[in-house]
């Protein structure tokens, strides 16, 4: 399952639309039901109207009736290990349990790092403080 999750993230992150920065991001997300959902960086002429990859990723699980990402393998150009952005942190957070989703930093040379969302954000805000 990592190799097809390794595949497919760097298949989108060919698919990246970078021009900008040239930093090509691409995620491969695992939902509930074990189907792999995939999104890449889209940049913009106009700077601030960009977005990463993993927003791409998470659309695409959620128009696919995904309900739970359950790991997200995030692969960019390396060398540098490559962690999703506080923003994207909390994007994955509204949709996973943060003890349960997996985020897997990868690059061309293979897999380079893991850990759980709850460690990449903690204490997080979820969807759960609303329910009062
Ligand atoms: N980027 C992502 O796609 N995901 C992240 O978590 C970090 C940054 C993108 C945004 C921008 O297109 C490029 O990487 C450089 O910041």
């Amino acid at each position: 399952m990592l190799d097809r999750l390794l595949a497919e993230s760097l298949r989108a992150r060919d698919l990246a639309h970078a021009p900008y920065s040239k930093y090509r991001v691409g995620v491969a997300i695992l939902d509930e039901q074990g189907r792999i959902h995939v999104g890449a960086n889209m940049e913009n002429a106009s700077f601030p109207q960009g977005w990463c990859a993993e927003p791409s990723a998470l659309t695409a699980m959620i128009m696919a009736g995904g309900k739970r990402a359950v790991a997200a393998l995030v692969t960019g150009p390396g060398p540098d290990i490559i962690t999703p952005c506080g923003g994207c942190r909390q994007k994955l957070r509204e949709f996973s349990v943060p003890e349960e989703l997996v985020i897997i930093a990868g690059d061309p040379g293979g897999i380079r790092q893991r850990w759980t969302l709850a460690e990449l954000l903690p204490l997080s805000f979820g969807p759960d403080h609303l329910k009062f």
